[in-house]
């Protein structure tokens, strides 16, 4: 019988760190089990990941939705107990630092299954973030806890994560960018009729609670992207949580909104962008690794090596001023060149690890 690893996703940056990590466990010989917990459920929030990166389906969909931290996490917990006992796997695999990890990792934990973390290590250093907290306590609970960076490894260890249960593999997100990128056509492009011309638009996206529940960073944030459009064309790809808060803003022309699209159109964006403006911590990675510039929108980030290599840079949104002024400064500009996310071979080495840990 082969080893099972019940892997537990629900948001869009774990389906596509899914992808890589799928393929690898079956080639490692370990038998996956793929339980969604439906954190995410629009159509272009989750299955069209699912379908055109061929990911394998989930086998189960908890359809948690939406809701409080509190109510979601608890939902979420509720009912994961029941995959989780009727398999009993050898190892709950969990990604990043969503309230979807949270949920896996504490279930795991009081049914005394094996837990390995994606992403362990990240931190902001900022207990006000809710995924700051998931992180923590992921990590503590984790068996396994797979750091992409060596600075990753170096935040677990200060934390007193005994060294023998940390691998440092890179980062999953390199893997799905390489392997990837080969499934770029000209016909996954750009959003059609859009008037782009190569690296010379922004694309921006902002989600983070801090920025769209804060009306005042909003503001600012939304009022720098009408200012950067007086030079530039802006594409700005909403994700569910801002759509609902910027009703009543007025873009202006050059400014394209856009619902969230697709992995392979946004790598093309991404790809083509003369500048990336963001908070999430998956684009701030994928500005850096097509060697785009970035500026995010926040005080601070978890990812610090593309900041210490001049790539990407920290702008918090406490006026228009200091956005526009990070996007001028940063427009054009290169960094240092460096691998320090690895070289596309985490997600094996992931599956490597948790085949020789059952074994
Ligand atoms: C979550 C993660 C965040 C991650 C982000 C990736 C937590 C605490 N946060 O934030 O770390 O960066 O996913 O995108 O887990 N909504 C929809 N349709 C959907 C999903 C969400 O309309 O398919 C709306 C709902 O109004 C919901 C809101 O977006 O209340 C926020 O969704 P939620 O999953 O709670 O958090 P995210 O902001 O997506
Ligand atoms: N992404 C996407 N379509 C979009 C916006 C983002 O496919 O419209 C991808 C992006 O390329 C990256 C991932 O979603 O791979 C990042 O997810 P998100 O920003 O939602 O979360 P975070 O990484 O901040 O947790």
């Amino acid at each position: 019988m082969k080893p099972v690893v019940l892997t537990v996703v629900g948001a869009r940056p774990q389906f596509i760190k899914a992808g890589p990590v799928s393929c690898a466990l079956a080639n490692a010989g370990l038998r996956e089990i793929l339980v969604h917990t439906g954190q995410h459920y629009d159509p272009e929030m989750s299955d069209l990941f699912f379908e055109e990166l061929a990911i394998r389906k989930p086998d189960v969909n908890l359809g948690i939705g939406s809701g409080s931290h509190a109510s979601q996490t608890a939902r979420m917990i509720a009912a994961l107990e029941t995959p989780i006992l009727s398999c009993r796997p050898d190892w709950i695999l969990v990604f990043g630092d969503t309230n979807s990890t949270l949920a896996a990792a504490i279930v795991a934990a009081k049914l005394q299954r094996p837990i390995a973390h994606v992403e362990a290590g990240l931190r902001s250093f900022n207990r006000r973030m809710p995924e700051e907290v998931n992180r923590v306590v992921t990590d503590t609970l984790s068996d396994l806890l797979f750091a992409p960076t060596a600075n990753s490894r170096d935040n677990l260890m200060r934390e007193g994560i005994a060294g023998d249960r940390i691998h440092v593999v890179g980062d999953v997100m390199l893997d799905a960018a390489l392997q990837y990128r080969s499934l770029l056509t000209s016909t996954n492009g750009c959003i059609a009729n859009l008037p782009l011309s190569r690296k010379q638009y922004v694309v921006a996206t902002i989600h983070r609670a801090e920025n769209t529940d804060e009306p005042c960073r909003l503001r600012y944030l939304l009022d720098s992207l009408n200012t950067i459009a007086t030079t530039r064309q802006v594409v700005f790809l909403v994700h569910p949580r801002t759509r609902r808060l910027i009703n009543g803003w007025k873009a202006a022309s050059n400014v394209h909104v856009s619902g969230p699209v697709g992995y392979l159109p946004m790598m093309q964006l991404t790809v083509n962008a003369g500048l990336v403006v963001t908070d999430s911590g998956g684009l701030q990675k994928e500005a850096f690794f097509h060697r785009v510039p970035c500026v995010t929108v926040r005080e601070e980030t978890e990812w610090v090596e593309s900041v210490a290599l001049g790539w990407n840079r920290l702008a918090p949104p406490v006026s228009v001023d200091s956005i526009v002024e990070a996007v001028n400064a940063a427009w054009g500009s290169t960094g240092i060149e460096a691998n320090p996310y690895g070289d596309g071979t985490a997600s094996r080495k992931i599956a490597l690890a948790l085949a020789e840990a059952v074994g």
